[in-house]
């Protein structure tokens, strides 16, 4: 069996630049990893992707909101989560579970039973072996967003980015609530940190955590 890392944090917080980083480490000490994110990861999720994302849906309620959600990561877990992990690759994921707790329960406030029940419905029994939360002010990760937003050529994906502070001040506490009550499964970096001195910390902090079996014998 493989390993199954995560990382989450609020928008802008950095994780997908550092997620790239640490599979780019992993490929060259030798492990074989699977890059992947939620929403999304595989054709059809990337639909609800598209669906959930889309700033011209700011009537979706916050149940709606809850079950594509749930829907995306039960086929992403069927067609890529299991299959990677099965075939002993380092699974590194862009969001995961645990952005459903912070973002719909603490963000949304739907009951923590409603969304416990569907997670474990479309996780199949599968949870993180390691979580890294990129920890940062959601002003800051905030303005980042924002940047990145207007920079890019590609669809708005702005939904949530337009959000009020408040709700991202939620979503933000939900992690750090969850990153405390599982401590041994979370890792925190600090996300206010430089590119290259966040990536050094991830690095030190997950490579002795992998199970040196993994490593492709050359
Ligand atoms: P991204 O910006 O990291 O690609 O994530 C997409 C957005 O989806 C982000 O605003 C957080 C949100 N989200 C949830 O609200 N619940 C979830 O379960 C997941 C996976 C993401």
């Amino acid at each position: 069996m493989g390993y199954f890392i995560t990382f989450e944090g609020v928008e802008g917080c950095g994780k997908t630049t550092q997620i790239k980083m640490l599979s780019d480490n992993l490929l060259k000490l030798g492990y074989s990893t699977k890059l992947t994110r939620e929403p999304g990861g595989c054709k059809i999720s990337d639909k609800i992707r598209s669906i959930l994302l889309d700033a011209e849906n700011s009537g979706m309620s916050p149940l709606t909101e809850l079950m594509l959600y749930a829907a995306a990561r039960a086929q992403h877990i069927e067609e890529v989560i299991v299959p990677s992990i099965e075939s002993n690759k380092i699974v590194l994921c862009d969001r995961f579970s645990d952005a459903t707790v912070a973002y719909q329960s603490y963000g949304r406030g739907i009951d923590i039973s409603i969304i416990s029940t569907l997670n474990s419905y479309a996780c199949q029994g599968i949870t993180p072996d390691l979580t890294v939360l990129v920890d940062c002010e959601p002003s800051l990760g905030l303005m980042r967003a924002r940047k990145r937003i207007e920079e890019s050529a590609g669809p708005r994906e702005e939904r949530f980015e337009l959000e009020t502070l408040a709700f991202h001040n939620r979503v933000r506490k939900g992690y750090l609530q969850l990153a405390s009550e599982q401590s041994d499964r979370f890792l925190i970096v600090d996300g206010s940190d430089t590119i290259e001195a966040i990536s050094a910390a991830i690095a030190t902090k997950v490579l002795p955590r992998i199970p040196e079996k993994l490593r492709a014998v050359c």
